[in-house]
């Protein structure tokens, strides 16, 4: 029997990556955005290349209240194997000067529904298996903006969690990529010129690569020769001077 699969953010850049990546594996896949009209599109595009394969899309605001319980009653209500949290978006502003809505919306898209939607699926996990991914990025290694929180808490929420579910059917991972040609770095604004071409990575092999990792029980996912050692380094390098490095990648970005 196929794969039941729901990717938030499926959309654009890397979640639109997992929709191929899993249509390809198999699976019935329901697309969770904002974006009915895009859904719409990419639900028709898919059922008429995967014939014989269930496509669905749930519109759903990550950013509200209303929006996370309409994700968390979809999840408790339907068979789930795999749920990626993949959702997100840049916050690009000093703190001083920043937007406190803007910010509550980035809490809620990239951590209160990442929470939610992993509490609501646990239950069927934990009985039949069931496999969760949540896409953090290598900005939880380095400190930074709230971006680089979030993406921390992230990262802290899967390997604590992971802990738990050790002797469980359900297996967690964080995938934690570096610059990805997505939607992600126009939509907030961010210039990617300065970046140089070796720090890119493709949001197809990105994907590829977390879920190898993930079927491997690798509990932290970095896919790309340059951020494995670039993390690796944090992890040795005095924090002020990880500090720096982070402050002046992300100059480079704007
Ligand atoms: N690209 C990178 O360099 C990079 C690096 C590290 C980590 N990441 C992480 O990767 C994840 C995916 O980002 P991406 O690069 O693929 O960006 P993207 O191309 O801009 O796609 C973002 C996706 O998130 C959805 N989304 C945004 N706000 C939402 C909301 N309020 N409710 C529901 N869905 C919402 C968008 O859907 P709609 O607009 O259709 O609603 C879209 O499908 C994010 O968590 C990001 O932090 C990205």
């Amino acid at each position: 029997m196929s794969m039941n699969v729901v990717i938030t953010g499926a959309t654009a850049g890397i979640g639109k990556a997992y929709v191929e990546m899993f249509a390809h594996l198999g699976a019935n896949i329901t697309l969770v955005s904002r974006d009915r009209d895009r859904m719409q599109n990419q639900v028709g595009d898919l059922s008429s290349r995967f014939p014989g394969q269930n496509f669905t899309f749930e519109v759903c605001d990550l950013a509200n209240e209303l929006g996370i319980q309409k994700l968390e009653e979809y999840l408790k209500s339907h068979v789930v194997d795999v749920l990626i949290n993949n959702a997100g978006f840049a916050t690009n502003q000093k703190f001083p000067e920043t937007d406190m809505d803007a910010e509550t919306v980035a809490m809620n898209v990239m951590v209160n529904a990442v929470m939610r939607a992993t509490h609501a699926v646990l239950p069927q996990m934990l009985e039949r298996g069931g496999e969760i991914v949540v896409v953090a990025s290598v900005a939880g290694f380095l400190p930074g903006g709230t971006y680089s929180a979030i993406k921390a808490w992230n990262v802290s929420f899967v390997e604590g969690l992971s802990r738990q579910l050790k002797r469980s059917k359900v297996r967690i991972s964080a995938l934690c990529p570096g610059f990805t040609r997505t939607e992600f770095h126009e939509r907030a604004g961010i210039s990617t010129e300065p970046i140089p071409n070796w720090l890119w990575l493709d949001a197809n092999k990105v994907v590829r690569t977390g879920w190898e990792d993930h079927l491997k029980g690798r509990v932290i996912s970095i896919p790309g020769w340059q951020y494995k050692t670039l993390i690796s380094l944090t992890r040795i390098l005095p924090r002020k001077t990880v500090a720096n490095f982070s402050g002046s990648l992300r100059k480079r970005s704007k």
